[in-house]
C-alpha cells in the first residue's frame, strides 16, 4: 500500500504503511518524531497499534475471534484447554505425541515448593485471591531464580502453567479454612485444578464431565484477546527484560480492575443487586443511561467489539446448557437475558453499539460449577496465562524489540525559579 502522506505546519512527511494478513491497514509513525519533532496523541491507546503479532486476531465488527486462525467457536468446541495453550504458545496444534508430553509436563510441575505453603499464613482469610495469585506467581521467581536464562524459558513456563492452579486452589482453601488439597499424578489440568479445589481429605472429589467440559470451555474462551489491558502490560513489563514471573504477576494485577477481567465478579454482584432489588432489570438499564449516578452494566460495552462479542454467544447458550445438564436453575440467568434483550432494544446501547462481552455470562457458569464469586477474576487470569505468555515469548523474541518507553505532550508548568518557604 501506497505511504500516508501527513502534512505538518506546512511541510509533508511520507510515512509507511504497513498490512496485516488479514487487510488491517497501520501507519508506520517509527521514525515520524524524528524527521518532524512532533510525537501523535492517543490517550487509552484505542487508535495505536504497540506491535505486529501473529498469536490472535480479533474483528470487532463482525464478532471474530480467531486463536493462529482457528475460530474461537471451533476451538471452544472442540478442543481442550491444554491443547490451547500449546497452539497459542509454540503456533500450531500439538500432535497426540506432543500433547501427551505437554500435558504430562503440566501435571508433574504441578507441586508447589513446601517452603510456599507459609506464604498463604500471612495473608488474612479475607485475602482478595487475586492479590495472592499475583504475590504467589512474582513469589516463583524466588525459587526459580535463573528463570532469564534462554536456556530454562521453556521449563519455566511450563512451572507457571502448572503451578498457577495449585496457587489458585490453594488461596480458595484458605479462604474457608480448609486444608490444602494437593495435586495428583493421575490427573490432567482442569481435573487435577477442580480436585484440588473441591476435594477435602475424607473426601475425594469425583470430577463431573460436564463441569470438567464446562470449565475447559471457560478457560478456552478467555485465553488470549490480542493487545488487552493485562496483556499489554505485561508485554510493557517484559520489554524492560523482565523475568516472566514478574511480568505475567503485573498482568494478573492490571486484569484485577472492575473496567477488565475483574467485570465477572461485578456482573454477578449486579445481578445479585437486581434479584435482590426485586428483579426490576430495566430500574437498572435506566440507572446505566444516567451519567450522574456513576452506574455502568457490568459486562456490558467493549473497545473492541462494537457488535457482539462471540465469546458471549458462546457462554450464553452454554450456561443454559450447562444449567440443564446439572439440573440447576439460577434465577440470575434469567435476569440477565431479560437485560441483554432490553438493552439491545434501548437506544442509548444501541448508538453506543454496547452488547454483553465476554464477562456477561461467564459468571453463572463459574457459579454452577461450583466456583465462588471471589474466584471469578482468578479463573479468569487462569484460562488468559497462556494468551500472556505467548505474547512476552513473541514480545521477547522479537529481534528489534526494544524497552517500551511512550512519549507525552507536558501541559504543566513553564519554567520558574525556586523560591524559599519565607518568600511564598
Ligand atoms: C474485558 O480489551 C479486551 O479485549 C478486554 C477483554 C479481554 O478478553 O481481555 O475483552 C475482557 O475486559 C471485557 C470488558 C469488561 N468490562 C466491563 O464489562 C465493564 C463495563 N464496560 C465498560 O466500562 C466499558 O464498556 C469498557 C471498559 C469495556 C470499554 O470502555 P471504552 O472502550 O473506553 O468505552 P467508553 O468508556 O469510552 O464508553 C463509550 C460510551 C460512554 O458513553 P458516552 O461518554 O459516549 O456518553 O459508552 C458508555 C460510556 O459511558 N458505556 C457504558 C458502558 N460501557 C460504555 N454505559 C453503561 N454501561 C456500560 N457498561
Amino acid at each position: 500500500m501506497a505511504p500516508a502522506k501527513l502534512i505538518l505546519d506546512g511541510k509533508e512527511y511520507e510515512l509507511p504503511t504497513v498490512v496485516g494478513s488479514e487487510g488491517e491497514v497501520g501507519i508506520d509513525i517509527s521514525r515520524f518524531r524524528q524527521k518532524s519533532g512532533s510525537i501523535t496523541l492517543d490517550p487509552g491507546y484505542g487508535n495505536t497499534g504497540s506491535c505486529k503479532s501473529d498469536i490472535t486476531f480479533i474483528d470487532g465488527e463482525h464478532g471474530v475471534l480467531r486463536y493462529r486462525g482457528y475460530p474461537i467457536e471451533q476451538v471452544a468446541e472442540r478442543s481442550s484447554f491444554p491443547e490451547v495453550c500449546y497452539l497459542l504458545i509454540n503456533g500450531e496444534l500439538p500432535n497426540r505425541q506432543q500433547l501427551d508430553e505437554f500435558s504430562g509436563n503440566l501435571t508433574y510441575h504441578s507441586m508447589l515448593h513446601e517452603d510456599m505453603k507459609k506464604f498463604f499464613e500471612g495473608f488474612p482469610p479475607t485475602a482478595h485471591p487475586m492479590a495472592i495469585l499475583s504475590a504467589m506467581v512474582a513469589s516463583l521467581s524466588t525459587y526459580y531464580p535463573n528463570s532469564s536464562r534462554e536456556e530454562l524459558r521453556d521449563l519455566n513456563i511450563t512451572r507457571l502453567l502448572a503451578k498457577i492452579i495449585t496457587i489458585a486452589a490453594f488461596s480458595y482453601k484458605k479462604s474457608i479454612g480448609q486444608p490444602f488439597i494437593y495435586p495428583r499424578n493421575d490427573l490432567h489440568y482442569t481435573k487435577n485444578f477442580l480436585h484440588m479445589m473441591f476435594a477435602v481429605p475424607a473426601e475425594p472429589y469425583e470430577v463431573s464431565p460436564v463441569v470438567d467440559r464446562a470449565l475447559n470451555m471457560l478457560l478456552i474462551l478467555h485465553a488470549d484477546h490480542e493487545q488487552n489491558c493485562s496483556t499489554s502490560t505485561v508485554r510493557m513489563v517484559g520489554s524492560s527484560e523482565a523475568n516472566i514471573y514478574a511480568s505475567i504477576a503485573a498482568g494478573i494485577c492490571a486484569l484485577w480492575g472492575p473496567l477488565h477481567g475483574g467485570a465477572n465478579q461485578k456482573v454477578i454482584e449486579m445481578l445479585r443487586l437486581i434479584h435482590d432489588d426485586g428483579g426490576d432489570y430495566k430500574k437498572y438499564v435506566d440507572m446505566a443511561k444516567d451519567k450522574d449516578n456513576g452506574f455502568r452494566l457490568m459486562g456490558f460495552g467493549h473497545r473492541v467489539y462494537k457488535n457482539f462479542d462471540p465469546r458471549a454467544r458462546i457462554l450464553k447458550k452454554a450456561a443454559d446448557d450447562v444449567l440443564a445438564e446439572m439440573k440447576i436453575s439460577n434465577p440470575l440467568l434469567d435476569i440477565a437475558k431479560n437485560l441483554e434483550k432490553v438493552a439491545l432494544e434501548d437506544e442509548y446501547f444501541v448508538e453506543r453499539r454496547l452488547y454483553p462481552n465476554v464477562d456477561f455470562y461467564s459468571g453463572i457458569i463459574y457459579s454452577a460449577i461450583g466456583i465462588p464469586v471471589n474466584m471469578f477474576t482468578v479463573m479468569f487470569a487462569l484460562g488468559r496465562l497462556p494468551g500472556w505468555i505467548a505474547h512476552w515469548k513473541e514480545m521477547r523474541d522479537d529481534p528489534k524489540g526494544r524497552i517500551n518507553r511512550p512519549r507525552q505532550i507536558y501541559t504543566g508548568q513553564t519554567e520558574r525559579s525556586y523560591l524559599p518557604i519565607e518568600e511564598r
